[in-house]
């Protein structure tokens, strides 16, 4: 399993654009936008039907058996369903946790003096790699099937159709799926979900625009890395304004102290925010935080909230 490269703004989703049009020789060709769900990739393994397993990316090409656990996921289906099913058939797509299930998961574990999960992502690693499937089963994680892998007889022209198929096989497939017919249209894709991804029930961390046309896919290859039709389009890290209540000093396992910015409750994507890091003493009197302040806060990918300005 590859990955994907990453862009960060208009700009390099034009240049990306670019070297497509370069590679294509020609104008002829259009894109598929989808939702970057922020999980875990799994490749799930169906055989005449039935899902035989379930695997973590790992590296790309070991990842971790999963099976057990990935069937007490509700949207996985253990047997698909629909006509001219291949023999073998393999679908990648993200296992996950929503926002919602997170913010109980993280309450209960708090009032059980568990260490609370980072964010999201973090808690729907935690629980797929449970070692007793009964408890992953209660952590009501989720499913979005975005790419085929390996499969004997799927037999579509292009992605957009594959996803198609994916559905009628019962797989769940994101339902904000678009198809743009050139890159000023996935731009404004992209800048619309910017706005609105903060609506969803699940987190997301960008886009990723993949080119339509499977003989496309063919012509413009992979580097060691990541496909050449495939980009991602990463968002820029939320932000919002806070009041500092209080400055606690952390010790951590190895005895580090480490301040800790109490913070008036705000929301910010997608989970109520109380406390950011602060990371050092130089870092405190960096930023001349004082309680009573009014500060930025972010979250960046996987990374506690912090205080930025
Ligand atoms: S396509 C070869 N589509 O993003 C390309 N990936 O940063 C295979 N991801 O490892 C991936 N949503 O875990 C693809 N709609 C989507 C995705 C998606 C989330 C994850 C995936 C991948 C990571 C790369």
């Amino acid at each position: 399993m590859l990955s994907i490269d990453n862009t960060y703004n208009a700009d390099e989703l034009c240049a990306f654009d670019k070297r497509v049009e370069k590679a294509l020789g020609q104008k002829g060709y259009d894109y598929v936008v989808e939702l970057k769900i922020d999980g875990l990739a799994v490749n799930l393994r169906y055989e005449n039907g039935l899902l035989v397993s379930a695997a973590t990316r790992g590296n790309g090409s070991v990842g971790e058996d999963v099976t057990a656990n990935a069937k007490t996921i509700k949207s996985i289906p253990l047997r698909l369903l629909g006509e001219n099913l291949p023999e073998i058939f393999e679908v990648r797509g993200e296992i996950y946790m929503p926002v919602k299930v997170f913010s109980q998961l993280n309450q209960i574990r708090e009032k059980d003096g568990k260490p609370k999960f980072a964010n999201p992502r973090n808690a729907a690693a935690g629980s797929l790699k449970l070692l007793d499937a009964r408890e992953t089963a209660k952590r009501k994680l989720s499913f979005f099937a975005y790419g085929v892998g390996e499969n004997s007889s799927l037999a579509t022209d292009s992605h957009y159709e594959s996803l198609q198929r994916l559905k009628s096989f019962s797989l769940p497939v994101n339902p904000h799926t678009t198809n743009a017919a050139n890159i000023d249209e996935v731009i404004s894709i992209c800048m619309g979900w910017e706005q609105r991804r903060a609506g969803l029930d699940y987190e997301i961390d960008g886009m990723v625009i993949k080119v339509n046309s499977l003989a496309q896919h063919d012509i413009l290859g992979a580097t060691g890395r990541a496909p050449r039709w495939c980009i991602s389009y990463k968002f820029p890290a939320e932000q919002c304004e806070t009041v500092v209540e209080n400055i606690a000093i952390q010790v951590g396992k190895t005895g580090a102290l480490t301040p800790v910015a109490e913070l008036a409750a705000v929301q910010l994507a997608g989970t109520t925010v109380r406390r950011a890091s602060l990371h050092n003493f130089e870092e405190l009197d960096r930023l001349g935080v004082c309680v009573g302040d009014t500060v930025v806060i972010e979250k960046a990918g996987e990374i506690i909230p912090q205080v930025v300005k």
